[in-house]
């Protein structure tokens, strides 16, 4: 990374992949739309194209405009001019140069420095060191880099592998089948599939002719989720809400029963994501939560017990934190999927992790 001493700031980053750039621009570039879009910003992919803020009401930091979209080779967005009007628009550029190794990407940020208060050399300073240096610094930590592979992959699943895996997670079929017979859907159903991921189980469910609703934290699988949904959405048979477990966008008491699949071991809380699911179900409603052993740990499916990663938890600590949101009737069996492993295709090598002793169903009501 470099700083030049010309009057606009510039900030250069540069980094190489062995691939060639047709394969590194999609990605890429699906990669910034969608950590915009968490962060509450959307883009467009043209000339021409927004960046502006998801939120209507209260957008802030104004907005920009892509200038140049030439993909594979290069994009151009450029922030509109704040209220100090001072320099040159901010603007970045996105350059994937081919190289016979590979692509060679150069990101570049020129201009927009309406920075006043203090000598300006040293605001600028400032602004490198806190905004950019640190940030870095932090984000290689080993731990961080961890965490984020985490995120990437099961936390808040993003990325093209993760929304390819997560269409049909062949690893959760099993589950889903015992959920879905747990639960024996009818049409008078309002199943709502917390933490859906990309929104296979919801599928099934539908297929029962029963209405639902997911809610997840990662915009990339909601994306899948809507994707392989899209009648029911069309329908109204289907409501898919971006939020968090912890604070289901659902009013009281609208589902007859609910279900996590592979989302507990995530949760940094769930005794308020259980207490969500108790306020948002009907009396009489179900839930059923897919739960992993802490036998699991160690195994390809959870890795090894380390701080921040997975947490799994024995049948007493789960079923507690059904009773204390409210439910009753709080029981947890251990069904051996492996069976339904082997039928739904799942690897010989990993059909073990199916057996009784690695997980179980929690199964609750709200009376
Ligand atoms: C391992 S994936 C499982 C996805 C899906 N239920 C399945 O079984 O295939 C965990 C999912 O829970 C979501 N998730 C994790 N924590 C969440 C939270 N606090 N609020 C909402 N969604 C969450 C993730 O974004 C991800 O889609």
């Amino acid at each position: 990374m470099s700083r030049s001493r010309a009057t606009t700031p510039v900030v250069q980053v540069r980094s190489h992949v062995s691939v060639p750039p047709g394969k590194v621009f999609p990605v890429l570039w699906g990669e910034i739309s969608s950590s915009l879009l968490q962060r509450g910003w959307m883009i467009g992919n043209e000339p021409g194209g927004k960046l502006r803020s998801a939120e209507k009401r209260t957008p802030k930091w104004g907005s920009g405009d892509v200038k140049r979209w030439d993909p594979p080779h290069e994009i151009e967005i450029v922030w509109k001019q704040d209220a100090t009007g001072a320099g040159s628009p901010p603007r970045l550029v996105v350059r994937c140069r081919a190289e016979r190794s590979g692509t060679t990407i150069l990101i570049e940020h020129s201009g927009g420095s309406g920075l006043r208060r203090e000598p300006r050399e040293e605001q600028e300073l400032g602004w490198l060191a806190s905004e950019v240096v640190a940030p870095l610094l932090l984000a290689i930590a080993p731990a961080r880099l961890i965490e984020w592979a985490d995120d990437r992959w099961g936390r808040r699943p993003s990325g093209p592998t993760s929304s390819a895996f997560y269409k049909e997670p062949i690893y959760h079929l099993p589950g889903f089948h015992a959920i879905l017979e747990r639960l024996a859907l009818r049409k008078d159903d309002v199943f709502l599939d917390v933490g859906c991921g990309g929104g296979s189980l919801l599928k099934k469910a539908l297929a029962t002719g029963c209405t639902a609703a997911g809610i997840d934290h990662s915009a990339d699988m909601l994306k899948v989720a809507s994707g392989q949904n899209a009648r029911a959405l069309a329908a109204g048979h289907l409501q898919l809400r971006y939020g968090d477990a912890a604070a289901l966008p659902f009013p009281d008491g609208r589902f007859t029963c609910a279900a996590m699949s592979g989302v507990l071991p995530w949760l940094p809380d769930p005794g308020s994501a259980f207490r969500e699911v108790f306020r948002t179900l009907r009396p009489g409603g179900r839930f059923v939560v897919w739960t992993s052993s802490p036998k699991m740990y160690g195994t390809p499916a959870a890795g090894p017990k380390r701080k921040g990663g997975v947490r799994l938890y024995e049948d007493d600590v789960v079923t507690r934190f059904a009773r204390k949101a409210g439910f009753s009737d709080v029981r947890i069996d251990h069904p051996d999927l492996r069976p339904i492993a082997k039928a739904v295709g799942v690897p010989t090598p990993s059909r073990f992790l199916f057996g009784p002793e690695y997980g179980g169903f929690l199964w609750a009501r709200r009376v």
